[in-house]
């Protein structure tokens, strides 16, 4: 079986604080784990690793098998354009359409220049694959709307959307409803793991609601403090488990930085 992301023994700090305190686990190719852990364990932060913006002090983390640090630039570009992130703030342009958002998503894949993008010169496929992508998340009629005539949920299906379009092999969401309320939140989730079932796609994704992580998840990753507590099939959790992410010493920046095994 082909791995999707494989950390082993990852260190990441900032200045003093130890956040990553020897993170390691192995994700197969088209599992969809959820990753758990109180406010300031260190989620974000192993969510940022995996595209190489941090920088780890140790360790080593390989996106379908290719090592992060020691790829080039261009490796780098590369491993990134196979990965498709979902950001609890949609990240989208607040100057364009719903529909040159989506056509954003080609922008790595296709060397498309910001022209295209805009829709001004992009070809009848990109823009049919783009309508496509928007019907994928139920927000065709909105095509043409900007952000800020969207409300959460329907930005964050526009996002879904871009991914889509991106064609990646791996998504990596982080905490992709925090913002939305319970039933735009259920919607937008069904959506993404929909669309990641059907796509056959990899997903790491970090979530605050236990019940859907029990949910939708094959897998669970909890983190606590740094380190991983969890790493364990779906069907054998127990939420006495899960419960226990968020009790205790829960925050890497409430512990002692001694301890780490390099
Ligand atoms: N760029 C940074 N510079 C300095 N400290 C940082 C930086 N990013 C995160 N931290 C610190 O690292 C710790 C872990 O933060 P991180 O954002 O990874 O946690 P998290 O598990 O994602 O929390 P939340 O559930 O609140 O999103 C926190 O103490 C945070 O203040
Ligand atoms: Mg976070």
């Amino acid at each position: 079986m082909t791995s999707a992301i494989k950390c082993e023994n990852v260190l990441v700090a900032y200045g003093d604080l130890q956040v990553l305190r020897g993170v390691s686990f192995d994700i197969t190719a088209g599992q969809g784990v959820v990753l758990l852990g109180a406010n300031g364990c260190g989620k974000s932060t192993l969510m940022r690793s995996l595209n190489g913006l941090e920088k780890l002090q140790s360790g080593s983390i390989c996106i379908h098998g290719d090592d992060l640090t020691k790829a080039s630039g261009r490796q780098l570009r590369q491993i990134r354009r196979g990965m498709g992130y979902v950001f609890q703030q949609f990240n989208l342009v607040p100057q364009l359409s719903a529909f040159q958002n989506v056509l954003l998503g080609a922008m790595g894949r296709h060397r498309l220049g910001l022209l295209s993008c805009l829709s001004l010169t992009a070809s009848a496929e990109e823009r049919g694959k783009a309508l496509y992508c928007l019907e994928r998340v139920g927000m065709a009629d909105r095509a043409m709307h900007r952000p800020s005539e969207l409300s959460g949920g329907q930005q964050q299906r526009v996002a879904i959307a871009r991914m889509l379009m991106q064609a990646p092999k791996l998504v990596v969401a982080d905490e992709p409803i925090a913002s939305l309320d319970p039933k735009a939140g259920r919607e937008v989730l069904d959506i993404l793991w929909r669309i990641v079932r059907e796509e056959g796609l990899s997903m790491l994704c970090t979530l605050h609601q236990l019940d859907f992580a029990q949910e939708y998840a094959d897998r669970i990753i909890g983190l606590k403090a740094g380190r991983v507590e969890i790493d364990a099939a779906i069907t054998n959790t127990n939420i006495d488990q899960l419960n226990a992410l968020y009790s205790g010493m829960t925050r890497v920046d409430a512990m002692p930085t001694e301890g780490v095994i390099a």
